[in-house]
């Protein structure tokens, strides 16, 4: 406890990676609150893996203070892996094991009492909807069949702070929307803490408290979903309005030049386009203005940037349009 609050679940300060010249991690901080879902968002060779290796004991860093679970992951490893659990990027089940099989063997590197792995592979076949294929080998799974049964393995040991390393990629968006869900439950549930890396920014958007984009060995923007959407300008208010004079009221009032499309058709555009960050305050004090004025308003409708966006300002690279091959 310090000051009256609980030590994060989830610290890194100033982490630092190299390998040989090339630097993965240039210095980045994290601070993940425990019973929170974290994600780390940024494109192929980021440096997303090699955050979840170092954080989760696999690896270590070159500099930088790093504690999880309240422990110190340089000096007490042993405490670190008692507390988490991580499903990596590439899949951990055996395939030549049924689905039960791989569960157990998850409970036998765990030392728990064979009656117990049992009992436990049967529970997480259940919650993971994996019963009917529990007994066959993992190898007939398909691929969103071997993600839940990796996430399955990730809890045995009922870890506190679970890493996931990519749990979606190249799934399809039904089996996507599936991991959402059981992710959403463990940490509604369980109030276990996320710590998620993806190249998906609505995964991030979905299920994320806050994300921070990683890029070139930096974290260049950190904040809830909608608070990196009000990073980036293109964000306005459209106004829509009932004749010419109110439109024109409007952009006396707001400063805003009206841009009259002039076509041959006589129904004109009359809407008004108010550079906004979207937020309500901003809103709010909008529409105030004009009910001050006395402008009738029509419609209005209001456009955040989304994800891609803020991405793209960010790192000057769209996220992966496509499905990155595993
Ligand atoms: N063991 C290693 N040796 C040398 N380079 C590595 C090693 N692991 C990762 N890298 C490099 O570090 C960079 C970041 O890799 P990684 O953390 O796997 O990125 P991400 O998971 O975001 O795709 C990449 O350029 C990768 O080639
Ligand atoms: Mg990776």
């Amino acid at each position: 406890m310090v000051n009256g609050h609980r030590a994060p679940a989830i610290s890194a300060l100033g982490l630092r990676k190299s390998f040989g010249e090339h630097v993965v991690l240039d210095g980045i901080d994290i601070t993940v609150p425990e019973g929170t879902v974290y994600s780390l968002l940024g494109p192929n060779g980021a440096g997303k893996t090699t955050t979840v290796q170092i954080l989760s004991t696999l690896i270590h860093a070159d500099d930088g203070e790093t504690r999880v679970g309240g422990h110190d992951v340089e000096s007490e490893r042993d405490a670190v892996r008692k507390a988490i659990g991580v499903t990596g990027q590439f899949s951990a089940v055996d395939e030549l094991l049924t689905g039960r099989e791989n569960l157990i063997l998850m409970g036998d590197l765990q030392h728990l009492p064979r009656r117990e792995s049992k009992r436990l592979a049967a529970d997480l076949l259940a919650r993971f909807d994996l019963v009917e294929a529990g007994d066959k080998p993992a190898s007939t799974y398909s691929g969103g069949m071997t993600r839940r049964l990796d996430l399955a393995m990730t809890l045995v040991g009922d870890p506190r702070i679970i890493f996931l390393d990519e749990p979606t990629t190249g799934l399809d968006p039904r089996s996507r929307r599936v991991i959402w869900d059981l992710i959403r439950g463990l940490v509604d549930d369980y109030n276990v803490t996320v710590f998620l890396t993806t190249q998906y920014l609505e995964e991030a958007d979905q299920l994320a408290d806050r994300i921070a984009v990683l890029d070139h060995g930096r974290i260049v923007a950190e904040g809830t979903a909608a608070e990196l959407k009000r990073l980036v300008p293109g964000g306005h208010i459209r106004l829509q309005f009932a004749d010419r004079t109110a439109l024109f009221a409007a952009s006396a009032a707001l400063g805003v030049a009206a841009q009259l499309v002039d076509d041959d058709d006589d129904d004109d555009d009359l809407t008004l386009a108010v550079p906004s960050d979207g937020s309500v305050k901003s809103l709010r004090a909008l529409l105030d203005r004009l009910d001050y004025e006395q402008i009738e308003v029509e419609g209005l409708a209001v456009h955040t940037p989304n994800l891609d966006d803020v991405f793209l300002t960010l790192t000057g690279q769209p996220t992966s349009e496509k499905e990155t091959v595993a």
